[in-house]
């Protein structure tokens, strides 16, 4: 089937699913929307997180999307259930894949979750890690201050390693977590300074890749899969400053995006 995949996020943070996407499904076209605009969706009450996201949603039944990524957590969290029950398509979200992948990972199935505010207090990892397995010791943390930080393209360097590092500090107590998922998707695009905070000890987490394989699955059963010869031409849109993606969604694929454009909603 040759209609487009639709991939949702506040901003920036769903390019690690999407490039993730991407790579599993080479011959499917995607189209991205990030709603960096109104970035972080982490602090806003659930209601606001529930109209953005639908409005995001709506911008893409224009291009007659066959399925829908929620590639936010936050989104995942408050309008899953909601998406799902409403629209026509199949709907996938970033919660049980990386919830499901650190289970496969742990070890001692002591597992640590960081995300937004609005993620962590929706207790969505706890309970479905918990659904799968009800022995996970399961440490919850609210790291509010990455996303902005990630938005600005602050990636790297002390300043950027000196707020993780105060994010993270409330772990340092907690012995023998052996994993931890990264439950908001901008978090990867930081992996790098997440993981020298935390140390090598720690296996970390991210749902691009399990994600992927989901929606690969979904595609599969019911038939949706894109067979033809097309190349596929992926858009990439934002509400916020063009520019501003453009460097980080170009850094973060190693190449120029060929089409990304700025959009009102
Ligand atoms: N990337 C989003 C997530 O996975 C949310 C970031 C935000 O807008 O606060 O939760």
């Amino acid at each position: 089937m040759d209609q487009p995949i639709g991939v949702i996020d506040s901003g920036v943070g769903g390019l690690t699913v999407a490039k993730e996407l991407m790579r599993q499904l080479p011959r499917e076209e995607f189209i991205y929307l990030g709603d960096t605009l109104r970035c972080p969706y982490g602090s806003r009450p659930a209601e606001e997180v529930r109209i953005y996201t639908w409005e995001m949603v709506n911008f893409l039944m224009q291009y007659r999307i066959k399925m829908l990524v929620v590639a936010c957590n936050t989104a995942t969290a408050f309008v899953l259930d909601e998406l799902k029950q409403n629209l026509n398509i199949p709907v996938v979200g970033v919660i049980q894949p990386g919830a499901r992948a650190a289970i496969k990972t742990s070890q001692n199935l002591k597992i640590g979750v960081i995300g937004t505010t609005g993620t962590i207090q929706s207790k969505a990892y706890p309970d479905v890690l918990r659904d799968i397995h009800s022995e996970i010791d399961v440490y919850s943390l609210a790291c509010p201050q990455l996303v902005p930080m990630v938005e600005k393209g602050m990636l790297s360097g002390g300043e950027a390693e000196k707020i993780v590092e105060e994010s993270l500090s409330p772990f340092k107590d907690i012995q023998d977590m052996d994993t931890l998922i990264l439950g908001c998707t901008h978090y990867p695009l930081i992996r790098p300074v997440i993981q020298k905070v935390m140390g090598e000890e720690v296996t970390i987490i991210s749902s691009g890749e399990e994600t992927a394989r989901d929606v690969s699955a979904i595609l599969s059963y019911n038939d949706l899969l894109y067979n033809g010869e097309r190349k596929p031409s992926h858009k990439f849109f934002t509400t916020g400053n063009l520019a501003i993606f453009q460097h980080i969604a170009n850094s973060w694929f190693g190449y120029q995006l060929p089409f990304v454009k700025s959009v009102r909603l």
